[in-house]
């Protein structure tokens, strides 16, 4: 490799030749290279530089190829993303200079392009993968057509030359099994090739689309800016090397090195569109480029074997190489063509035309053929409740519930649908982990008919048995049969039977000819079938690559479109037309109807808003059957749709649900519950329907009872969506389109130990206290008195704050003695959330005269509370009667009772305690890595993390708590944003979160806030 031989200059003398020949005064460092010699040049008033002194077996012409292609591609890319030639005093881009040993050389001197290596630079994301393959696609368009003969010379890196390199070199790979990748990759590569080498587009590329040659500018929002650099490895090759190229190094590291590849190509087939032959090559070429890689690498290591670096260096190449020998080269080339949007399998619309002719002539499954009088096609997606009714329960269960739902169809037999979301497929074997984390297989590929065991199945059509075998583990098909079939004008297909009797294993053989109407094998019992209710899962299958014996049934939803054009809808078969079809929840449809039908006022949580199908515990699963950990619901308390709360809420549904007027056992034991929670003398409950009615009714109780009407409220609070409650809320009234506090509320600082007026935990109680004093001394002077005094026990919207030790005591003083009432609003924060304690006043030493509570009391049901002491209740009393039509309905009594139930069953509270305190403390140690989180605070399930820009001015950084918020959802866990600044995430999650969530939220905010958008101090 001569050309590996680079010039000799050396810092001292270039920084003249860069006075002489550019004028320019810079210092000089120098950068990688491994056949040219590269500087980065700093000019003392401040432009940077790349000077580039070209290795001498370099001509003038292809320089200044490279040159037009700099410029070509500058023209279509954004400014400042490739490097700009800087000419030299006469005008030239390219200067001859003379090195040490008098060989002759080719100077360029080009702006420097700023910017991460993509190797360094943090998250790879898919917009970040589908820009990468959007400016590779770019250049390509940019280059490819450059007037300019190919150079006269051998490249080293050159796809069309790849087979001759990699036997010359391959020699030099000591690592056997390497070695055995290379051949094998190879040997791909050439059977591949020979077909399409001619048919091919040529052209120039720029042929090092590497990690280290695609830089990255982090933004806060949007993709980082990326840049290219380095054309000097530009050549005349395949244009399908170019993707191939970048391919090979955007999938190094990658969870799915697949989705990756497939990201990118999308990404450049939407600015250069590929041709079908190319996508035919593309994976195998991906191939050739590691193997050349590390082939070019081994032969390195033997010339510099001291080189430590080199080997490790190469271990990424190395490792996603053996990943690749697992991968199919035909599914990897459907999933190509899937990104360009065209059909995933070549041969599907030969199948189709067939299919559809053949429509009409197949045998039954079951015999006869399914009729709508005794078949009911089932809804088992994610969000149906029959579905959420039969997991987690026993088989035999199951069997009840779909019995008494065929029964009540008046059906014998059940269809389960095609293409459907399912939640159930709860193996390991179905998670996937792709670039946003774990990805579940929830996309049904089959047809699920559900007979009683012992029921035979009958083939529909005539073929071979190609497979059979028992596929025993949990939840897999138990026996399997799969028939191959073949017929004229339609690619060789198959058909897989899962879930069957034993039976069939023994009477059947490979090979055997299967007529269509012939008896196959009978649906097996639930102790053969894997573990699933009898049924038979039939699939049609159009290339079923090396599996043997069993084959995907479910799909990854990102890769629904590949694999139904690989399995289609055997519905056809099973003479069931579109109706065992699931449709897709459209979500661009969706939001315009939401957006037609309710107000512009309500607001949808992310930028790209997540369709919500179905809660459970303490996840929320959207359409795709994606579960979600929900960090924020305060509301689904004991957890999402928890079954005991289901059935107490349908129980009561069948016998009562009316409203106080009558004498009823159960809203009378419901209030009396409630109120042995509370401290004496609060014993007397008033029941309301949400958090905003309970904080109205407290206003009219305290103004009754004290005559007064001024409230004396805290900064950025806020208590509900009512008229009144806005008003006693200053986050809304002083906030976007609010009109300021009427004249009768009074507001006094946040008593905010991080960031508020005092800060000293020792005297800050104290003094905010004082701030309510002087309220009370400004109304009495002014002749009024406080009606009541209401505060949140911890603060919500104002960030998640805890209050001052002292502060609650003191204020209540104060309010007391000035004859107004105390009022805590626990509606966030009751419920045992603070974990040491039921109720967050109870952190504080006080007993308020009126706590409001709503959001967990009824775990998602509209149920809201007023507890008061008797006194107060009967002063309230003063002939207007208090009516509340739903307030204390026995449906929602029910509801409420099974919560308390269910904290108490399960330990909830201590639950908080525990797992909140753990967590509390792992994130106060993240803070000690990461400068940008300021605070960690709270109690229990109710905590806040600040984000700051910087730790003097505490300067609040909502801009990176969004961005958090964003990567942590597209990790799949649910957080939000709260605080005057926008820039506090909060936590408070249903109270089931447990230790192992706490581990994964820690453990993915951790990568999170080490991603390059969010670091400070990155230096180009
Ligand atoms: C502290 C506090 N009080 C009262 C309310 C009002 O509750 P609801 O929305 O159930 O009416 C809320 C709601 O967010 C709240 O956070």
């Amino acid at each position: 490799m001569p050309e590996l031989e680079r010039p000799a200059f050396s810092v001292q003398n270039l920084i003249p030749l860069l006075e002489e020949h550019y004028g320019l005064c810079c210092t000089l460092e120098e950068l990688p290279g491994e056949r040219d010699r590269n500087y980065l040049a700093q000019e003392k008033k401040g432009d940077t530089y790349v000077l580039k002194i070209s290795n001498a077996c370099e001509t003038l012409e292809f320089l200044q190829v490279q040159n037009v292609a700099l410029e070509r591609s500058a023209k279509l890319l954004e400014q400042g993303r490739i490097p700009q030639v800087f000419p030299d005093k006469n005008g030239e881009s390219l200067s001859r200079v003379i090195s040490a040993d008098g060989s002759q050389h080719w100077m360029r001197l080009a702006h420097y392009v700023d910017g991460l290596p993509m190797a360094e630079y943090r998250p790879h994301t898919r917009d970040f993968l589908l820009e990468l393959g959007g400016m590779c696609g770019t250049v390509t368009k940019a280059l490819h057509e450059i007037p300019a003969p190919p150079p006269s010379s051998t490249l080293l890196w050159e796809m069309h030359n790849v087979q001759e390199t990699l036997e010359k070199y391959m020699p030099w790979i000591k690592d056997e099994k390497l070695l055995g990748w290379v051949k094998k990759s190879l040997d791909l590569y050439s059977r591949t090739i020979k077909a399409l080498e001619s048919k091919l587009r040529r052209g120039w590329i720029h042929n090092d689309f590497n990690d280290y040659n695609v830089l990255a500018v982090p933004k806060i929002s949007g993709n980082p800016d990326l840049g290219l650099i380095d054309f000097g490895d530009m050549t005349h090759s395949y244009l399908a090397a170019e993707p191939a190229v970048a391919c090979a190094y955007a999938m190094l590291n990658k969870p799915d090195p697949l989705e990756a590849a497939a990201l990118l190509i999308r990404g450049f087939h939407q600015h250069f569109p590929l041709e079908e032959k190319e996508l035919e090559i593309l994976f195998p070429m991906i191939k050739m480029r590691l193997c050349l890689s590390l082939t070019l690498g081994a032969f390195q290591q033997q010339n510099d074997p001291e080189n430590e670096y080199l080997g490790i260096s190469q271990k990424p190449a190395r490792e996603l190489l053996e990943r690749l020998q697992e991968v199919n080269p035909r599914y990897a080339h459907y999933l190509f063509r899937d990104a360009c949007n065209m059909e995933a399998f070549p041969g599907s619309s030969a199948f189709r035309n067939w299919y559809k002719k053949a429509g009409g002539s197949f045998h039954g499954l079951l015999g006869e053929p399914l009729n709508p009088e005794n078949t009911a096609v089932l809804d088992l997606s994610v969000g149906s409740s029959l579905s959420a009714k039969t997991e987690g329960v026993s088989l035999e269960k199951q069997e009840d519930i779909l019995d008494e739902y065929l029964r009540e169809n008046n059906a014998e037999i059940g269809v389960g649908k095609y293409a459907e979301v399912r939640s159930f497929y709860t193996a390991k074997e179905f998670l996937n982990n792709s670039i946003d984390g774990e990805e579940k297989r929830t996309i049904h590929l089959g047809i699920d008919v559900f007979a009683p065991s012992g029921t035979s199945i009958y083939a529909p059509i005539d073929g071979v048995v190609h497979q059979l075998q028992d596929n025993q583990s949990e939840l897999d098909y138990g026996p399997t049969v799969i028939l191959r079939h073949k017929f004229t004008d339609v690619p060789e297909f198959y058909t897989l039977y899962g879930h069957l009797g034993r039976d069939c294993q023994k009477q059947l053989e490979i090979g055997q000819v299967i007529k269509g109407g012939m008896q196959l094998a009978k649906i097996g019992n639930s102790n053969e079938n894997g573990g699933w209710l009898p049924h038979v899962h039939f699939q049609l299958i159009l290339d079923l690559f090396d599996f043997n014996g069993n084959y995907p049934g479910v799909a990854l939803p990102s890769r629904k479109k590949v694999w139904s054009s690989i399995c289609p809808d055997p519905g056809l078969i099973l003479g069931l037309d579109g109706e065992s079809t699931a449709e897709e929840i459209d979500s661009g449809k969706l939001l315009k109807r939401r957006n037609n039908v309710f107000g512009p006022s309500l607001s949808l949580s992310y930028q790209d808003p997540l369709i919500i199908v179905r809660g459970q515990a303490q996840s929320l699963i959207d359409s795709r059957g994606q579960f979600y950990l929900d960090c924020v619901n305060n509301v689904a308390h004991v957890g999402h749709s928890h079954p005991d709360i289901a059935k107490a809420q349908s129980n009561q549904a069948y016998v009562l649900n009316t409203n106080t007027r009558y004498l009823n056992p159960l809203n009378i034991e419901y209030a009396e519950r409630l109120c042995l929670l509370f401290p004496e003398p609060l014993d007397t409950c008033f029941l309301v329907c949400s958090g905003s009615e309970a904080n109205e009714l407290a206003m009219r109780i305290a103004s009754t009872v004290s005559g007064q009407q001024d409230m004396i409220v805290l900064e950025d609070a806020y208590h509900g969506n009512t008229r009144a409650n806005i008003d006693i809320s200053p986050y809304k009234h002083n906030g976007p389109g609010g009109k300021g506090a009427p004249e009768w509320v009074h507001e006094i600082p946040m008593p905010y130990l991080y960031r508020g007026l005092h800060r000293d935990p020792q005297t800050a109680g104290k003094l905010y206290a004082d701030e309510v004093e002087k309220i009370c001394e400004i109304l009495s002077a002014q002749g009024r008195k406080p009606s009541a005094f209401i505060c949140e026990s911890m603060l919500g919207c104002g960030g998640q704050v805890p209050l001052p030790e002292g502060f609650l005591q003191q204020s209540y003083q104060h309010v007391r003695q000035h004859g107004g009432l105390c009022i805590a609003d626990e509606v966030q924060v009751g419920f045992g959330r603070a974990g040491k304690h039921f109720w967050s006043f109870e952190l504080q030493g006080v007993v308020p005269d009126i706590v409001t509570l709503g959001k967990p009391i009824g775990n998602g049901h509209p149920l809201g509370a007023v507890i008061t002491t008797r006194k107060i209740a009967e002063a309230f009393a003063n002939g207007m009667e208090y009516f509340n039509t739903f307030g204390g309905n026995h449906v929602s009594c029910s509801v409420g009772m099974a919560v308390l139930d269910i904290m108490e069953k399960e330990g909830l509270r201590q639950n908080a305690l525990e797992t909140g305190s753990w967590l509390k403390e792992k994130l106060e140690a993240l803070k000690e890595s990461f400068p940008l989180i300021g605070d960690v605070r709270g109690e229990g399930f109710f905590m806040g993390v600040e984000l700051i820009l910087d730790s003097e001015s505490r300067e609040p950084a909502p801009l990176q708590a969004d961005y958090v918020v964003e990567r942590m959802k597209s990790r799949k866990i649910l957080l939000s944003t709260e605080g005057p600044g926008h820039n506090v995430l909060k936590f408070k999650p249903p109270m089931v979160f447990n230790q192992h969530d706490a581990k994964h939220l820690l453990s993915e905010l951790e990568q999170v806030l080490d991603e390059s958008p969010l670091q400070k101090n990155l230096k180009f």
